[in-house]
């Protein structure tokens, strides 16, 4: 997104855009008007304000009111006022990605929304690997989102989250997303979205997206930017990599919306494609919902892309594939003329915007006096409040991963560490920390200051900033950590390295960062520990190996909090427990591998390494899951079946059980809806501290299938709080056929059956899948 100004537009687009922008109402502190007041007249007894009709009769009788002008202007993110029935204008485009953002036109601040509570970036959250506090912060994020809309500096639908695969590591906006786990990012989905929509029935809180629909993941890499890139993609890996987390977000989170990306799939736009709008989303996952583009996506695929010959056909091709909204002005201005065309129909049109009126009458957009409705009390009193600041503290806490302790040296300890140097170009930071689509934050607490809570610092930034070109200031920090009793040096990345377009070259740290570490680290009489921050992995093999660094923390973008929850796990108040969400690989790995490469399996023969721990087995820096904790825990399996028997539909011809023994049974011809098995384990904190871990249980399937088959792949993961010395029983399911079925070439999901190897930790256990026939057998 945000991509509008970066693209070429023609002179008549210009002007419209103009137009549109200044057709927004301007935020005043006066009320806002709103649609059906009840003292207008001309509309308060008109069927479409009328609350007590389904929604459905409202959005049909208000469609029949419009005349096809007043349609096509309701068909883009800033949609026009309807005056003659008393509906003002619409900006659809607002961000939430981990706080209220005003990246989208739609949400400002300024006034008495000075700011609002910036999470971690999303990559951190997901670390932290517990989805009721993905949840938690989607509830304090819509709060606020309310409470700015009710004061007329905010939309009410909000384009996040971002699910898109993690695929490559130099990927520029892999900070946005939950990590490389399909079943990771799609839990996260699932619960983030649950939190900003709210639990109460059709009616929404906020309308989220998750984007951006689909195989994306790239964004300006060697010449190749995402408004020409063509993705192909097996059947395979969208259906068991690509889909995973859209499918999710759709059927489990019940997302109010969909975001096609900017994107070819094998040679189609995404937001030109029937097969993935009008017959995936809409179709098979039952989108309840509108899809809507990215920003510009349909003049890319016209003007970039070629794609059609003429404006109306790419309009016409749009609408018809199932897109129901344009972020930008391009089916405000063509579609029109599609239809005098003959190339589209007025009905078509008509049924977008069934899509996204229903929406805004779930959002209660037409149902009156704002005020007296759901979360019409939220106000600037219930944005940045201490509750809601100590929720992004706490995430931060969580999300951080202890990646090395050798001594162990951590906790660092205020009473022997009575000086601390605090070094390097991200150890002051604050705006760094919050990533990018982020907001203005409440206030921050850089990694200094909240260094300095606990005890004495001398600071040096070590590089003037992350580009760390010169040396300059090298010798300042090394007298630093000479004279100090221990050493944090706070390095990594910030938005000018990994971003929105910005793909990175590398996954070293940048310029001559390492070199400073090393020679502080050589310098310094006490331990040396490094704080990462960064979205993507960074191959730091160089510190994993050096002796003389006794820790390394990797903080991710750790939100308005982050330095406090950095000192917190320094100074040992709060015990780490968070796991890498994506794998980190050595700066080899991508040597000889184009981020165009899309495939996720491994392919020796053409020297191709394969993506993600599902399919990569080469050597990394630190594997997916990887999270030190300062206690022990140890995991034991109490109690699980070592068979499984898996019914199959006796209607399937020659399915007979004990020829079948060795095969993947397609899972539609499996009655396995709500088959679930069942394990117990007992997680035993063996250490002297209390703290949180997270048990990612794995499963290898039966080696009879491995040219389809991950190496291994989640299947369910539980985050538990233990307290020192004490144990806990921990139930997990797995749903058999939804985890573990793997894909075959033609992406026909099968169920293998034989030995499964479930891995917990260090803790193993085998359960042998059997087919149990039912009905009658026809051969
Ligand atoms: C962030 O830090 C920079 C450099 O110290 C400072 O100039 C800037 O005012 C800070 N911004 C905020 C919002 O605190
Ligand atoms: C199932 O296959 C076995 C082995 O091929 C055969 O002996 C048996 O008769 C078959 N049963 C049915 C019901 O077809
Ligand atoms: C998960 O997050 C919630 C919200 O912060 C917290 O209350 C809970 O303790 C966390 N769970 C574990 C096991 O740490």
């Amino acid at each position: 997104m945000a991509s509008i100004i970066t693209i070429p537009l023609s002179k008549a687009m210009v002007f419209f855009l103009l137009l549109f922008f200044f057709s927004v109402p301007s935020s005043s502190a006066s009320r806002e008007p709103f649609a059906c007041d009840p003292t207008d007249k001309t509309t308060r007894g008109l069927p479409f304000c009328r609350t007590s009709l389904p929604i459905q009769e409202r959005v049909k009788d208000l469609i029949g009111r419009l005349a096809l002008q007043e349609k096509v202007r309701l068909l883009v993110n800033n949609a026009a006022a309807v005056t003659r029935l008393g509906i003002k204008g619409y900006e659809w485009w607002s961000e939430a990605l981990h706080g209220v953002s005003n990246v989208g036109p739609g949400s400002k601040f300024g006034g008495d929304f000075p700011g609002a509570t910036s999470f971690p970036q999303v990559i951190t959250t997901a670390a932290s690997f517990n989805a009721s506090l993905w949840e938690a912060i989607g509830r304090v994020v819509s709060d606020e989102a309310r409470a700015m809309y009710n004061g007329g500096v905010a939309g009410l639908t909000y384009w996040s989250p971002n699910v898109n695969i993690f695929r490559d590591p130099r990927w520029g906006r892999g900070q946005e997303t939950p990590g490389e786990d399909p079943v990771v990012v799609g839990t996260y989905a699932a619960s983030y979205v649950k939190g900003l929509q709210g639990n109460d029935g059709n009616r929404l809180k906020v309308a989220a997206c998750c984007k951006h629909f689909t195989a994306y993941d790239l964004d300006n890499w060697n010449g190749v930017d995402r408004f020409h890139f063509n993705a192909k993609v097996s059947k395979q890996d969208i259906e068991d990599t690509f889909d995973v987390p859209f499918r999710m977000c759709v059927k489990e989170g019940k997302v109010a919306s969909v975001m096609c990306s900017y994107n070819q799939v094998n040679g189609v736009p995404t937001c030109a494609d029937p097969n993935l709008l009008k017959k995936t989303v809409r179709g098979k996952w039952r989108l309840d919902g509108y899809i809507v583009s990215d920003c510009d996506s349909v003049g890319v695929f016209y003007d970039t892309q070629h794609y059609t010959t003429t404006p109306e056909e790419a309009a016409a091709d749009a609408i018809k594939a199932g897109l129901d909204l344009d972020c930008g002005p391009f089916l405000a201005v063509h579609s029109e003329n599609a239809v005098k065309r003959g190339l589209l129909n007025e009905v078509d049109i008509s049924n977008a915007l069934s899509n996204t009126l229903t929406v805004q009458m779930r959002l209660g957009m037409f149902d009156g006096e704002p005020s007296a409705q759901p979360y019409g009390n939220l106000g600037s009193k219930d944005v940045c409040t201490p509750a809601h600041q100590e929720l992004a503290h706490e995430a931060a806490i969580q999300g951080i991963v202890l990646l090395k302790n050798q001594g162990p040296s951590l906790p660092l300890s205020a009473r022997r560490h009575r000086t601390v140097a605090v070094i390097g170009p991200n150890s002051d930071a604050n705006v760094t920390m919050i990533g990018n689509y982020a907001g203005v934050a409440c206030a921050y607490t850089t990694p200094l200051q909240g260094i300095s809570r606990y005890t004495r610092t001398i600071h040096q930034q070590g590089c003037a900033d992350v580009d760390c070109k010169g040396d300059q200031l090298f010798n300042a920090a090394i007298d630093a950590a000479r004279q100090a009793d221990a050493t944090v040096l706070v390095m990594g990345l910030d938005q000018s390295i990994e971003a929105e377009f910005r793909d990175r070259a590398g996954l070293l740290l940048p310029g001559r960062q390492q070199e400073l570490v090393s020679k502080v680290a050589a310098a310094s009489k006490g331990p040396i520990i490094l704080v990462l921050m960064s979205g993507g992995p960074i191959d730091v093999s160089f510190a994993k190996n050096d002796r003389r660094i006794s820790g390394i923390l990797w903080a991710g973008y750790p939100g308005q909090a982050g330095g406090a929850a950095v000192a917190d796990v320094l100074f040992g108040k709060s015990n780490p427990g968070g796991k890498l969400p994506m794998t980190w690989y050595p700066q080899d790995y991508i040597s000889n591998l184009p981020m165009t490469a899309m495939d996720m399996r491994s392919s020796p023969s053409k020297n191709y390494p394969g993506r993600t721990y599902r399919f990569y087995k080469g050597p990394v820096v630190y594997p997916f899951g990887y999270g030190l904790s300062y206690s022990k825990f140890v995991h034991s399996i109490a109690e699980a079946p070592t068979v499984f028997s898996v019914p199959i539909d006796g209607h399937r011809k020659a399915q007979n059980t004990s020829t079948i023994s060795n095969k993947a049974i397609r899972v539609t011809h499996t009655r396995c809806n709500r088959l679930s098995l069942g394990l117990h384990v007992d997680v035993k904190n063996v250490g002297s501290r209390d703290g949180s871990h997270t048990l990612l249980v794995f499963s290898t399937p039966p080696t009879e299938n491995g040219h389809w088959a991950p190496l291994k792949q989640l299947v369910a993961f539980q985050k538990v709080r233990v307290a020192a010395g004490s144990q806990q029983r921990v139930r997990i399911s797995i749903h058999v056929c939804k985890y573990l079925s793997v894909v075959d070439r033609s992406g026909i999901r099968r169920l293998p059956m034989g030995e499964h190897n479930i891995h917990i930790g260090d803790a193993r256990h085998s359960v042998s899948l059997q087919a149990a026939t039912l009905g009658v057998i026809k051969s």
